[in-house]
């Protein structure tokens, strides 16, 4: 609120600090074990430390109880989307995979259409509830994805829904640009990341719709050729690349990520050595989607490997209709930290700071330091390895976003 001061207080306090992204021991949280809070002014921080040092008392919170840390921030969402796919989940657990619901004409190409048949204020209606509720667990900051549009002009409009929904949502919002999700029919993959190489990425950075551009790389999707000309026509429309890279099978693409200088490399499920020294040796964030593996029963990715290896990780929900109807960024670090070994802190910093610096937000959010907007999360306990021993349990208890409470009332 311009104008306007405010404070929090908690028993504890923990954010990241330091070079982003964060990797090896800097990656680990640090906690501030006392009466600790954080004031603001403008929206922006003013203030982080001891209680005692507030410059005005705090409206939120109690020094007898909770932790403060940043707002959480996904870097992995596919909204906007209209309408569920819970069918193909329980043919899933039927047998069927993910591939042949993708070669009948199901997955991507079902939410395709069903957002093709929606009008704009449809698509909306069915979106804000969903970022009110990733508010409510703590996301202030997220991403919102195309790549169900599948056409020049059906992609340039789920980008423009993306600018609209980012406008009415309390989150701080980038639009990547997923130029290359699905091969549209009667095209190779080659065909369609000629079109997305010369019309569709010019076009949406001509109109000011994206951000970043990612690609799906996999053998039902897009190739390391597509990957290597989509990166050079990223790079002339001035935007930074994403990976969509081995979920399904081994390709090289998070390699291929890496070299290109791309933001991150997502997924990684298959993820060989030669792939862990690549990422180890960048700056391409190891983006991780525990849920999404959870939820398509894949192998998981090599994580001890990239942690030892110094690897910059990060955690997101890949909220979407297909692998992952799961919102919750408290939930992504239960799956994480239980399923991969890592330790809370590690999380907190996967699941805050490294991926504002993989949305490129990370001068402005992603830690509680001074000078950051005022995106804080207060959790009920003090310690944030709470967060993962309960899963299935909403945590927060109040979450700001440059210093506005985002209202109860979800
Ligand atoms: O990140 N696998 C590619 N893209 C999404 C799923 C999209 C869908 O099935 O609708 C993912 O898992
Ligand atoms: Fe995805």
């Amino acid at each position: 609120m311009i104008g306007s001061r405010g404070a929090a207080v908690a028993a504890a306090l923990a954010t990241a600090s330091g070079p982003l992204p964060a990797r090896g021991a800097a990656a680990t949280a640090s906690v501030l074990g006392e009466p600790a809070g954080v004031a603001w002014e403008d929206g922006i921080l003013t203030y982080v430390g001891p209680a005692g040092g507030l410059p005005w008392p705090a409206a939120i919170g109690s020094a007898e109880r909770g932790l403060l840390i940043p707002g959480f921030v996904d870097c992995h969402v596919h909204l906007p989307f209209y309408g569920w796919r819970a069918d193909e989940f329980e043919a899933r657990l039927a047998g069927a995979s993910y591939r042949d619901l993708h070669g009948e004409e199901g997955g991507i190409f079902r939410s395709a259409r069903m957002l093709a048949t929606a009008s704009d204020d449809e698509v909306l209606a069915f979106c804000i509830p969903l970022m009110r509720e990733m508010a409510a667990h703590g996301t202030t900051a997220m991403e919102l994805k195309t790549g169900y549009g599948l056409s020049v002009g059906a992609e340039l409009r789920h980008a423009r829904l993306a600018r609209m929904l980012a406008d009415e949502a309390p989150q701080t919002c980038t639009v990547t640009l997923l130029a290359c999700h699905a091969v549209p029919h009667g095209m190779t993959c080659a065909d369609w990341a000629r079109v997305a190489c010369d019309e569709l990425i010019p076009a949406a950075a001509a109109e000011g719709l994206a951000d970043q551009v990612d690609i799906y790389v996999e053998d039902i999707a897009f190739s390391l050729d597509d990957l290597a000309e989509v990166a050079e026509a990223a790079g002339r429309a001035g935007m930074p690349l994403r990976v969509h890279a081995e979920q399904l099978g081994a390709t090289g693409a998070a390699a291929a990520a890496a070299a290109a200088g791309a933001r991150s490399a997502d997924h990684l499920n298959h993820l060989d050595g030669e792939g862990v020294i690549a990422l180890a040796a960048s700056d391409t964030v190891a983006v991780l989607l525990p849920a999404s593996a959870f939820l398509l029963r894949e192998t998981a990715p090599p994580v001890s490997a990239l942690r030892e290896a110094g690897a910059a990780l990060a955690i997101a929900t890949d909220f979407n209709p297909g692998t992952s109807a799961m919102l919750s960024m408290p939930e992504a670090v239960a799956f994480a930290t239980t399923s991969y070994g890592l330790e809370p802190l590690q999380t907190l910093t996967a699941a805050t700071a490294n991926p504002a610096f993989v949305l490129g937000l990370d001068d402005r959010l992603g830690t509680l330091e001074v000078g950051k907007r005022a995106d804080v999360v207060l959790l009920e306990e003090a310690s944030f390895a709470q967060v993962p021993y309960r899963p299935g349990h909403n945590p927060v208890v109040a979450a700001l976003i440059g210093g506005e409470q985002v209202p109860a009332s979800l």
